[in-house]
Parts: structure tokens; C-alpha cells; sequence
């Protein structure tokens, strides 16, 4: 089962996870990561949920185009929409405290 380390703020939480796991889809049924993981649509659409992968992202799929549309260019920087995410590694997450600006619909 995926180990994920989640960075936020002076935090960093540790946990392991079911494989297949959605990070946002746990939040909302208020298992780890939540309280620390921000998000809000869960449908790619916001940006809320934007991390930045420190490590594991050998293991993660390619972003999908709602990653693409949302994130553009900070994709080259690591980041990725943890909602579009179904784990089967451990993978390492820094949450910026200031959220991402959505770049529209
Ligand atoms: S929760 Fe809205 S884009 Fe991930």
C-alpha cells in the first residue's frame, strides 16, 4: 500500500494509504490526508488541490488534460492536481499555504 507524505506549512504527515487512493476523495470522507489537504471541486476544475511532487513522481501517471489546463507550465515544476490522482506508490506532496490561481474553465 502507498506510503504518502504530505508537506503543509511547519507540517509534514505521514500515512499509508489503500492502493488506489485519492487523496481529495479520503479528505472528503475526512480520512488522512484530511484536515491538512486543501481542495475543493474534486473534478479538476479549481486548482485547490494543486501539490507539488517531491517525490514518487516516477510512479505517477502522465498528467491528464485537466491537469494540463489548469496547471500549464507548472507542471515542468512538479505540480499536480492530487484530485486526478489514484496512487499505487508512495509519493511525497508540499501544498503551497497560498493556493494556485485557476486558469479558467
Ligand atoms: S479539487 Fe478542484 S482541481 Fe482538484
Amino acid at each position: 500500500m502507498p506510503v504518502v507524505t504530505f508537506h503543509k506549512g511547519e507540517g509534514t504527515f505521514v500515512e499509508e494509504v489503500p492502493d488506489q487512493a485519492n487523496l481529495v476523495v479520503r479528505a472528503g470522507i475526512r480520512k488522512y490526508p484530511w484536515p491538512h489537504l486543501r481542495y475543493g471541486c474534486g473534478m479538476g476544475k479549481c486548482a485547490k488541490c494543486a501539490c507539488r511532487v517531491i517525490g514518487g513522481a516516477e510512479h505517477l501517471p502522465a498528467p491528464n488534460w485537466k491537469e494540463e489546463k489548469q496547471l500549464g507550465g507548472r507542471i515542468a515544476e512538479g505540480y499536480r492536481l492530487v484530485c486526478q490522482i489514484w496512487l499505487t506508490h508512495d509519493v511525497s506532496l508540499v501544498q503551497d499555504d497560498v493556493p494556485l490561481p485557476p486558469r479558467g474553465v
